[in-house]
C-alpha cells in the first residue's frame, strides 16, 4: 500500500525523523484557518498517491492566511496525472538551502535492500538516474546487518554529501532505516531532503510503501487504508479474501494456483491478438479449494467489472479434482442467478483429475452462459474471440 504525504510524515515522526508536521484539510476555509494557526509562511499541498505534484502546480507557498485560502480552492479537485485532489497538506514553509534525495527500498532483481542517495534532490529522482547517473550513489544493505551510523556514513560518503551536513544526515538515515525495518515497508522516499539556513536538516515530503504482506504485524496500519481511493472491484475482492489484480483488459480470467493463472493471462493476451488485441481483465487465482462459494465470489467480482466482456474459468485439477470444481462453478452460477440472470458467457477449461467427470457435470447442468472447450489454447482464442464480439 502507497500513502499519502501526511500520513508517511505521521510515520516518520514516529521513528524520529525530522519533519513538520501540519493539518490535513479538506475545505480551503480549513485551509486558511491552519494557516492562521501555524502563523507564519505555509505550503499547501496536494495530497495524491503520485510525484511530481510541484511540477503539476499541486505545492504552493502561501505569505498569507488568505492566500493559503485561495490556494487551497485552486487545488482542491484539480487533477495530477490521474489522481483528483481531495485533501490538502497545510505545514510551515521551510526556507530551503540545498535539497537532497534519500531513500531505501527492496531490491527484487539483487535480492536485498538498497539505500540510494544524492546531492542533486528536489527533482524527480527517475530524471537523475537516467541523465546524471553519477550523482545517484546506490549502496546495498545487509538485512542481517541493517543500517547503523557507520553504514549511513558510507552511504553519506558515497554520494558526496558536504562536510558541514554529513553527519547529520547519517543520523537522518539510521532514523530513516529503523522506520523502513519497524514498519515494514518496501520503500522508504525523501526528496527533498532539506538543509535550512540555520544548516538544520529535514524532511520535507515523504514516499512510503508498506508491504501488504505484513500487514497482520501491523493492526495500527489499517487505519491508513483510504478505501475511497481503493479500485472498488479490489477492495470487494480483498474483503471476500480473494486473490485479485485488476488489469485492464476484456476478458475475466478465474483460475486455480497462481502459476496457471499467470499463464493463462499470458495464453488469452495472445490469442487476443487475433480478435483486435483484447486482453486479460484481471488477475484471479482462487486456490487450491475452489469451493462454490469461492467460485461464486470469484465469478461475483469479476462479472461485476463493467469492462469485463467474457469469462475464462481455468482450472487444473489436482488434489482438488475437476468434479468437485465442476460442481462448484455449477453451484455458483445457480447462487449468483438467484439475482438476476447473468449474460456474460463463461468459457470453461477443465483438466487433470477427474477432467473428464468435470465435464460431464458441465455439460449435464446445461447453463446456457456456460461453454466447454477442451484446451487452454481453444479456450483462450474463443473467450478471446467472445469478448471482441461483445465489445
Ligand atoms: N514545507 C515546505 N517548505 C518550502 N518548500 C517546500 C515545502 N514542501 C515542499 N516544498 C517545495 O516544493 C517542492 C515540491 O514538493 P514535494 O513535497 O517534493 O512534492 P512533489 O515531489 O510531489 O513535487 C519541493 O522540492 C520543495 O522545493
Ligand atoms: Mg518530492
Amino acid at each position: 500500500m502507497d500513502l499519502y504525504e501526511y500520513q508517511a510524515k505521521e510515520l516518520f515522526a514516529r521513528h524520529n525523523v525530522p519533519t513538520q508536521s501540519g493539518d490535513v484539510v479538506t475545505t480551503h476555509t480549513d485551509a486558511r484557518a491552519s494557516a492562521e494557526r501555524i502563523d507564519n509562511m505555509v505550503v499547501v499541498k496536494a495530497q495524491v498517491k503520485v510525484g511530481g505534484r510541484g511540477k503539476a502546480g499541486g505545492v504552493k507557498l502561501a505569505k498569507t492566511p488568505d492566500e493559503a485560502r485561495d490556494h487551497a480552492q485552486n487545488i482542491l479537485g484539480l487533477d495530477i496525472k490521474g489522481h483528483k485532489v481531495h485533501k490538502l497538506l497545510i505545514t510551515e514553509a521551510s526556507d530551503i538551502e540545498d535539497e537532497y534525495y534519500v531513500s531505501f527500498l527492496l531490491d527484487r532483481t539483487n535480492r536485498t535492500f538498497l539505500a540510494m542517495a544524492s546531492v542533486e534532490g528536489g527533482m524527480e529522482i527517475e530524471d537523475i538516474a537516467v541523465n546524471k547517473p553519477e550523482a545517484l550513489a546506490r549502496v546495498l544493505v545487509n538485512p542481517l546487518t541493517g543500517v547503523d551510523k557507520a553504514k549511513a556514513l558510507e552511504i553519506v560518503t558515497e554520494a558526496k554529501f558536504p562536510a558541514d551536513v554529513a553527519d547529520q544526515v547519517a543520523d537522518v538515515l539510521v532514523t530513516l532505516w529503523d522506520t523502513f525495518v519497524a514498519e515494514d515497508a518496501t520503500l522508504v522516499e525523501v526528496n527533498p531532503l532539506v538543509k535550512d539556513p540555520d544548516g538544520k536538516i529535514l524532511a520535507l515530503d515523504g514516499k512510503v510503501t508498506l508491504d501488504d504482506n505484513a500487514a497482520f504485524r501491523h493492526p495500527d496500519h489499517e487505519a491508513l487504508i483510504d478505501i475511497d481511493a481503493e479500485d472498488p472491484l479490489e477492495r470487494k475482492a480483498a474483503e471476500k479474501g480473494l486473490n485479485y489484480v485488476k488489469l485492464n483488459g476484456e476478458v475475466g480470467i478465474i483460475g486455480n494456483g497462481a502459476g496457471l493463472v499467470m499463464s493463462t493471462l499470458d495464453v488469452v493476451a495472445y490469442a487476443g491478438d487475433n480478435f483486435g488485441g483484447v486482453k486479460p481483465a484481471n488477475f484471479l487465482d482462487i486456490g487450491g479449494g475452489a469451493s462454490a462459494q469461492v467460485m461464486a465470489d470469484g465469478l461475483d467480482v469479476i462479472l461485476n467489472d463493467p469492462d469485463v466482456k467474457a469469462v475464462f474459468v481455468n482450472v487444473f485439477g489436482g488434489i482438488t479434482s475437476c468434479d468437485a470444481v465442476a460442481n462448484g462453478i455449477v453451484q455458483a452460477i445457480e447462487i449468483l442467478e438467484a439475482n438476476g440472470p447473468l449474460n456474460k458467457p463463461i468459457v470453461c477449461r477443465l483438466d487433470g483429475n477427474n477432467a473428464e467427470e468435470g465435464r460431464r457435470i458441465l455439460a449435464e447442468a446445461d447453463q446456457s452462459i456456460v461453454e466447454i472447450v477442451d484446451t487452454m489454447d481453444d479456450a483462450a482464442s474463443r473467450v478471446a474471440e467472445l469478448a471482441a464480439a461483445a465489445a
